[in-house]
């Protein structure tokens, strides 16, 4: 539509239609790691012509912003202090893809990157979405009276999906707790299974969409009565007969130094 219009404009200037290229899905980028925000557009010869700004869509914060040549960061946001950056020899192909070092939770957003120069000015808007991959999953097992409950905990983000399945791949009850995401912007994760049964064959699962995460991990408990009790036959045979031996040694011990 745009392009139309400009298209008859050509008629009375020598306008082009200048547009801005965006990624049209969001851009996901793990905790720690940089993110690349990419934006490219028609170059013209002169890059002294050349304006780009970055900026959050939801809020006036200046993110990077070059023109007159160079990087023009006085109203840039703090919060972007020395981890934006511009690749300079990119800029005379039409290439303004920015730079962020160090992707925190703060950082999830849409960005605008608007760009102007000989040939005319637009924008594009780059959505950029925070995910953590989560921790190898810490086991418990605890026993109180008859129950027994295996429990896994680890941190990421964002919410993932949570299964525990049973030996034939049935869908089992489980509690799952997730306390709030940090400064660190990691949830905390507890999923827990709660049994009768002293045989434990489960698996449990979880999948993080968002970095294309999936876990499985299988307990297998299990204990054999018999053995339990003829084991405990035998350590009480051993302490026994380590009984006998001391009381024997300290009886002639002090029957000796009786007799001195
Ligand atoms: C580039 O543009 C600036 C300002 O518009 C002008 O002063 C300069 O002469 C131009 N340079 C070239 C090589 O066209
Ligand atoms: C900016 O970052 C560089 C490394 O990326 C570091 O060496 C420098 O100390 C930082 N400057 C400030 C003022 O934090
Ligand atoms: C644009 O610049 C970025 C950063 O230097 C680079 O990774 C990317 O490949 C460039 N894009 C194109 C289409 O050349
Ligand atoms: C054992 O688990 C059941 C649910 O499976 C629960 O209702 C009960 O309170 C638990 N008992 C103990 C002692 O934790
Ligand atoms: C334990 O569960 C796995 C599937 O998770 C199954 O293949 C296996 O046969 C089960 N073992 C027993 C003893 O039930
Ligand atoms: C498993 O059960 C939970 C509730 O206990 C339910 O939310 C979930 O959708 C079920 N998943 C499948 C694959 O059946
Ligand atoms: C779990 O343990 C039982 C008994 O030791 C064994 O038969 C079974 O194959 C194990 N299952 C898995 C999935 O390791």
């Amino acid at each position: 539509m745009l392009c139309a219009f400009l298209f008859l404009g050509i008629l009375l200037r020598r306008t082009d239609c200048f547009s801005v290229t965006v990624p049209s899905s969001p851009v996901s980028v793990v905790r720690g790691a940089m993110a690349l925000l990419s934006c490219e557009f028609e170059p013209d010869h002169n890059i002294s012509n050349l304006v780009i700004t970055w900026q959050l869509q939801e809020s006036p914060q200046v993110v990077h912003s070059f023109y007159y040549g160079k990087d023009q960061l006085d109203r840039q946001s703090s919060h972007y202090f020395n981890r934006t950056s511009l690749n300079y020899k990119e800029l005379a192909k039409g290439n303004a893809s920015l730079s962020i070092a160090n992707m925190g939770l703060k950082d999830a957003g849409n960005y605008l990157c608007i760009v102007t120069n000989g040939k005319g000015t637009d924008r594009g808007v780059v959505q950029l979405v925070y995910a953590a991959f989560y921790s190898e999953p810490r086991l418990s097992i605890l026993l109180k009276s008859t129950n027994v409950t295996v429990q896994y905990e680890m941190e990421g983000y964002p919410r993932p999906e949570v299964m525990w399945l049973g030996s034939a791949g049935q869908n089992l009850t489980d509690h799952l707790e997730v306390s709030s995401a940090s400064d660190g912007g990691l949830y905390y994760l507890k999923s827990s299974y709660v049994t009768q049964s002293p045989a434990i064959n489960v698996t449990f699962t979880l999948k993080n969409p968002a970095v294309h995460q999936d876990l499985q991990r299988h307990v297998n408990l299990s204990y054999d009565g018999n053995m339990s009790s003829s084991t405990s036959v035998v350590v009480l045979s051993i302490m026994c007969i380590f009984l006998l031996f001391s009381t024997g040694l300290l009886l002639w011990l002090y029957c000796r130094d009786k007799r001195r």
